[in-house]
């Protein structure tokens, strides 16, 4: 089960992937009050939601930013305080020794969460060796998420599929954040190992993160508190 003193509400990240600020703010008014907690990646990140994610933050919500950095650690530690100084509540690293030290140090003072991103889940096997690696996914994961934890870093993002294993071996120290959610009867879209809502809590995860069922909604609103019940229901 997932570490306790966190309201089912507040478990889910809505991730806005969405093209522009003004639809990313329209989508978050229409969520009202359902929805605590946003992800900002690449797409809106890059198309002007770094002050987005520091109006949202100054509006009482929680940002997690999905930048997934990675450089050498000097230019990861000057990036890491920089959008601490946004107020925004989870970053996620890729799980590199050196670049999950450098982070885990320049955040430090700061009300920053470090996530690392331990293997991206389109990599299998032979991507790995394609890339110049010895390990496989299974291993590779495993070995990152220590590293992760005997750095400092607060949580992993992972598949709901890997989170029981990494929950065994990370223990209740480090926050799992899973991706790859689809409440029953929601379209799969691009999306292969999935899990419902309550399976992912009962699997041990934290916090899901959850896009389209939401973004894609007739209304958002009740997909997102729809989500929540599950959770809810799984926690009780
Ligand atoms: O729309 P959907 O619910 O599939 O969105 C999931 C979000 O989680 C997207 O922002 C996607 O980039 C992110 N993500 C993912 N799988 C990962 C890591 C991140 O789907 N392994």
């Amino acid at each position: 089960m997932p570490t306790s003193d966190i309201a089912p509400k507040d478990r889910l990240i809505v991730a806005l992937d969405l093209g522009s600020v003004e639809a990313a703010e329209a989508m978050v008014a229409r969520l009202g009050d359902s929805v605590t907690f946003y992800k900002i990646g690449y797409q809106l990140g890059y198309a002007g939601g770094l002050p987005l994610a520091r109006e949202l933050a100054d509006n009482g919500k929680k940002v997690f930013l999905d930048l997934k950095l990675h450089d050498i650690g000097n230019t990861v530690a000057r990036g890491v305080e920089s959008i601490a100084r946004l107020g925004v509540t989870f970053l996620t690293v890729h799980a590199y020794p050196q670049t999950m030290k450098a982070a885990a140090e320049a955040r430090q003072g700061t009300a920053l969460k470090l996530l690392a991103v331990t293997v991206l889940t389109s990599y299998d096997d032979g991507d790995l060796h394609a890339a110049g690696y010895r390990l496989g996914v299974s291993d590779l994961v495993e070995a990152r998420a220590r590293q992760a934890q005997a750095l400092g870093i607060d949580g992993l993002v992972c598949s709901p599929e890997e989170a029981a294993r990494l929950r065994k071996i990370v223990g209740h120290q480090m926050l799992l954040v899973t991706p790859g959610i689809r409440p029953a009867g929601a379209a799969t879209g691009d999306q292969k190992r999935i899990m419902t809502p309550a399976r992912a809590i009962s699997a041990g995860a934290d916090y899901l993160v959850v896009g389209r069922p939401v973004l894609e909604a007739a209304d958002p609103e009740a997909a997102a508190n729809g989500i929540v019940a599950e959770i809810a229901q799984a926690l009780a």
